[in-house]
């Protein structure tokens, strides 16, 4: 949710910038800005809309060098996305220039004050009033100034000060929303996330919560929101920016579809391990409650029908939003789960906090190491499932489904829950889970997009699943409504005829989740019921069953697996059929309108 880059050093800062920029464009993109501070005078640009129309306007512009720079991707909180709302923004002199990424809670307060006071504002945005705070605060030290400011303000952001008097130094703070700061030699940088510098740098240091700093050409310095200094832990990161890029493919979404056989393939072979500590709050435990958001969500949910199979404890599964403000049964007894993907989701740190302050241990299932999440966790089991940049979760999905399988295992395997026998057996179908989602990835992606072309004009659709699907079906049409906007809802099959059953008609399609299952008679009735309505039907079922193709001649097959295992394949042809169908419709895939892939507002 909005993206920052700061660079200081012996480079022309625009294009380090800009290249910045784009690496985080994930992060908004309804507006951009750079603010370069040329020869003591801060000259900022900024334009409604994409990376691409700040660089059309850029490239309009005299040439100019300046070594220091600040930069902005933006997704609106506060004012409509306009070039005027756009960041960076400026003090009433033009002396002091900032970013920002989150929300100031207090600015409205804070704004009447300074208007007061006879400050000038352009912008609707929250963010003007950190710099006009800077400017009212200024008496001859930057960082006092600075300090002063940002405790001034309320909520949760990362903020980063350029200043027309301080050519050598770039100051940046930390309450809530992720900030890194780049270690370069002769040159450092600032950012909200690592693939921003990681053409320059692989060596980084996570700024903390509640801690700010000040970026120089050859000197990064630390300190806390009173100005004490703190040690500097400069850590490594071991991916490449190969990692980031599209590699050959047209969009990050269908890279990262196909990076989930080898993600789940390193998953499975490494395993989860709980140590003595994660064990005695799990032996102690009355029962495991599940907080995420959006797809992390819907990857608890087939969680708590995992866990509660193999290991016989009890699951709860919320929302993070819904969690704290449902007075949730938590005490000193209680484990949560976390899950998300980014680790920065503001409403799932928010259930976090709520949980930890009642006394719950804490375990985090995240794949951004480093995060917030996985410091304020008890316990962290990463997913390593490599960035994660198309804004529609999809590799991110599975790589939680297979964690919380092997968690469910372990539990299983504490509680003696399960036999010897059947907990190997389960490892093993797990252990080979890769092979079926590859065989899926080659042998099915022509047949979706076929079915795909077949069904991108429908106005709406509706997904079913069962059981363990059920959460599939949920999956399956979020998927389909953030990247192609087609109106679509997920059910549990069986509550279709509770009042969904009204919609179906020939201009309806619904997909149903089919595999083979206990309940498989179930699901073929529901078929049927929408069969008998004219409801236009896409059947997910299992390889071999052609049985099922007189409900339908869109049928997509996957290989035979155990049913507490077939989520996990269910959802790559539920991913492709989302693609294909967007892309069929033209649509800005990686970057769907209103959307971020990180959420760190409330
Ligand atoms: O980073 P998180 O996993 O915490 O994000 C949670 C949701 O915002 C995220 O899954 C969102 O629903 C995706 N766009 C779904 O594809």
């Amino acid at each position: 949710m909005c993206g920052i880059v700061g660079y200081i050093g012996k480079k022309d800062s625009l294009p380090v910038l800009l290249e910045g920029l784009r690496r985080l464009e994930y992060r908004g993109y309804d507006s951009a800005g750079v603010a370069l501070l040329e020869n003591g005078v801060i000259r900022v640009v900024k334009t409604q809309g994409k990376i691409k129309n700040l660089d059309a306007l850029l490239a309009k512009e005299k040439k100019t060098c300046s070594n220091i720079g600040i930069a902005h991707t933006r997704w609106a909180t506060h004012g409509a996305p306009t070039k005027l709302n756009a960041h960076p923004h400026s003090d009433c002199r033009n002396n002091f220039s900032v970013v920002h990424n989150g929300i100031i809670e207090n600015f409205s307060s804070l704004k009447n004050e300074l208007i007061k006071e006879g400050h000038k504002f352009i912008s609707e945005t929250d963010t003007e009033v950190a710099a006009h705070l800077v400017e009212k605060y200024y008496k001859g030290n930057l960082k006092e100034a600075f300090l002063k400011a940002v405790n001034k303000l309320e909520g949760s952001f990362a903020i980063v000060l350029m200043s027309s008097k301080y050519p050598d130094r770039l100051l940046f703070a930390r309450l809530g929303s992720p900030l890194i700061a780049g270690v370069g030699k002769g040159e450092n940088f600032l950012a909200s996330d690592v693939p921003a510098i990681l053409s320059h740098t692989n060596k980084v240091i996570y700024v903390k919560d509640c801690q700010a700093g000040e970026i120089r050409k050859d000197k990064i310095s630390l300190f806390n929101l009173k100005g004490k200094t703190q040690p500097l832990k400069v850590e490594k990161i071991l991916w490449d920016l190969e990692s980031a890029q599209k590699s050959g493919y047209p969009h990050f979404m269908l890279k990262e579809i196909h990076e989930q056989p080898s993600v789940l393939k390193h998953l499975a072979a490494a395993g989860i391990k709980f140590d003595k500590k994660l064990t005695g709050a799990l032996k102690n435990a009355r029962q495991v409650s599940i907080v995420a958001c959006g797809t992390a969500y819907h990857a608890g949910m087939v969680g708590k029908y995992v866990i509660e199979e193999m290991a016989r404890v009890p699951v709860s599964v919320d929302v993070s939003s819904e969690f704290r403000y449902r007075s949730p049964i938590i005490d000193s007894r209680s484990v949560l789960i976390a899950i998300s993907q980014s680790g920065e989701t503001a409403d799932t740190l928010a259930a976090v906090r709520e949980a930890k302050n009642k006394g719950a241990k804490i375990v985090s299932i995240c794949n951004v190491v480093g995060s917030s999440l996985t410091r304020e966790s008890d316990f962290v089991f990463y997913t390593h499932a490599g960035p994660e940049i198309g804004v529609a979760s999809t590799k991110a999905y599975t790589a939680q489904l297979m964690v919380l399988y092997l968690f469910g295992l372990n539990l299983a395997r504490i509680k003696k829950s399960l036999p010897v026998a059947t907990i190997s057996k389960y490892n093993k179908i797990l252990r080979n889970i890769h092979t079926h989602a590859r065989l899926i990835l080659k042998n099915c992606s022509r047949r979706i997009c076929d079915v795909a072309g077949r069904h991108h004009n429908f106005g709406s659709f509706l997904f079913l699943g069962r059981n363990l699907n059920y959460p599939s079906a949920l999956e399956g049409a979020l998927k389909l409504k953030e990247i192609s906007y087609i109106p679509a809802e997920g059910y549990a099959a069986g509550e279709m005829k509770h009042g969904p059953i009204a919609l179906i008609d020939e201009y309806r399609a619904v997909v149903c989740i089919a595999p083979e299952s206990k309940i498989y008679e179930k699901m073929i009735s529901n078929i049927q019921e929408i069969e008998a309505r004219k409801g236009k039907i896409v059947i997910i079922a299992t390889q071999g069953n052609n049985d099922i193709k007189k409900y339908s001649k869109e049928v997509i097959f996957i290989p035979k697996i155990a049913e507490l295992f077939s989520p996990i394949l269910a959802a790559l042809p539920l991913q492709l059929f989302a693609y294909y169908i967007a892309a069929k419709r033209g649509c800005d895939i990686d970057q769907p309108r209103n959307l971020a892939k990180s959420v760190t507002v409330e």
